[in-house]
């Protein structure tokens, strides 16, 4: 495993704890490594295969329930029904053993699309990009860092997290770089993007949209089936889905809804962001709802 190193943030540091590792400029956790790396990057993919890809914190797992139960993939959980092959912590297998699973094969990635598994630009993989509103993603990747080893459970504080943030300094590196990267391809055949807050509004035509894009067939009955199935409670208690330790705890379903980062940004960091926002924005043609 590579070893981790402090963050080179000006107020870093010993305080908060945060591990990382830099790759090709990106921060990014420390189990990553150059060789799951470019095992991921380099997998030889076919037609039949999906990636839903994100950003941390962006509903991933949301959309993975989505894709396992459209393509009828379901394992014994949620989390064995797919591969992340791109850390060493979460695929210790080979591209052969990846070579010897059924289609459609259901891989996972939190890469910015030049990074992501199997190399987008020339793969005939479906990629699927889920997007959220980023002052959600903040917030949300705030409860969910302080919980987890690879992060060295952060333990700097709210403030200091936003700062980091801001600065595409936390895991994954800077949002609005990663997607970006994804909402200039939307229109290459092999990639759909789709978001957080549309799934939320519209959750039965956006699953139509997914499959319509995968080429499958769903009829109402199944819609109402898959949105009862990965209905934010269901999906927090079923055992299947809420990717619960052994302890019981489960840090993937905290309030599930769009707005919760009015109970946690400040004016001032509000002004902050939104100054940002527009002008990272500017010009993509890419908007998000906060609330
Ligand atoms: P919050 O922390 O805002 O509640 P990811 O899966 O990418 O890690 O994203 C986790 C976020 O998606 C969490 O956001 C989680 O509650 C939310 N989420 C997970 N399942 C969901 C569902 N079925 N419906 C709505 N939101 C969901």
């Amino acid at each position: 495993m590579a070893p981790a190193l402090q963050l080179d943030h000006p107020e870093n540091d010993e305080l908060s704890g945060y591990r990382y590792r830099l790759l090709e400029g990106w921060v990014m956790p420390p189990e990553i490594t150059d060789e799951s790396f470019a095992s991921s990057r380099n997998l030889p993919t076919r037609p039949t295969d999906i990636c839903f890809v994100s950003y941390p914190k962006s509903g991933t797992t949301w959309l993975a329930y989505i894709l396992v139960l459209l393509t009828q993939k379901k394992k014994d959980s949620l989390q064995t029904s797919y591969v992340w092959p791109e850390s060493d912590r979460t695929f210790q297998g080979t591209a052969e053993d990846l070579a010897l699973l059924d289609d459609p094969r259901i891989f996972k990635s939190h890469m910015p699309y030049h990074m992501a598994l199997g190399t987008p630009a020339r793969s005939p993989c479906r990629y699927i990009y889920i997007a959220r509103n980023p002052k959600d993603v903040c917030t949300s990747y705030y409860y969910f860092e302080r919980n987890q080893s690879w992060s060295g459970f952060f333990d700097g504080g709210w403030d200091r997290w936003f700062e980091m943030f801001i600065m595409g300094k936390v895991q994954r590196g800077d949002w609005f770089d990663h997607v970006l990267s994804w909402w200039e391809k939307r229109h290459q055949e092999n990639v759909l993007f789709v978001k957080y807050e549309d799934l939320q509004k519209n959750f039965d035509s956006e699953l139509k949209r997914i499959a319509d894009y995968l080429h499958i067939e769903v009829n109402d009955a199944m819609v109402k089936e898959i949105r009862d199935t990965v209905s934010f409670s269901n999906m927090k208690t079923n055992k299947f889905s809420s990717l619960a330790n052994r302890d019981g705890h489960t840090c993937f379903f905290r309030k599930g809804k769009v707005g919760s980062w009015r109970e946690q940004f400040t004016a001032k960091q509000t002004e902050v962001f939104d100054s940002m926002y527009r002008d990272r924005m500017a010009d993509t043609g890419l908007s998000f709802d906060f609330d």
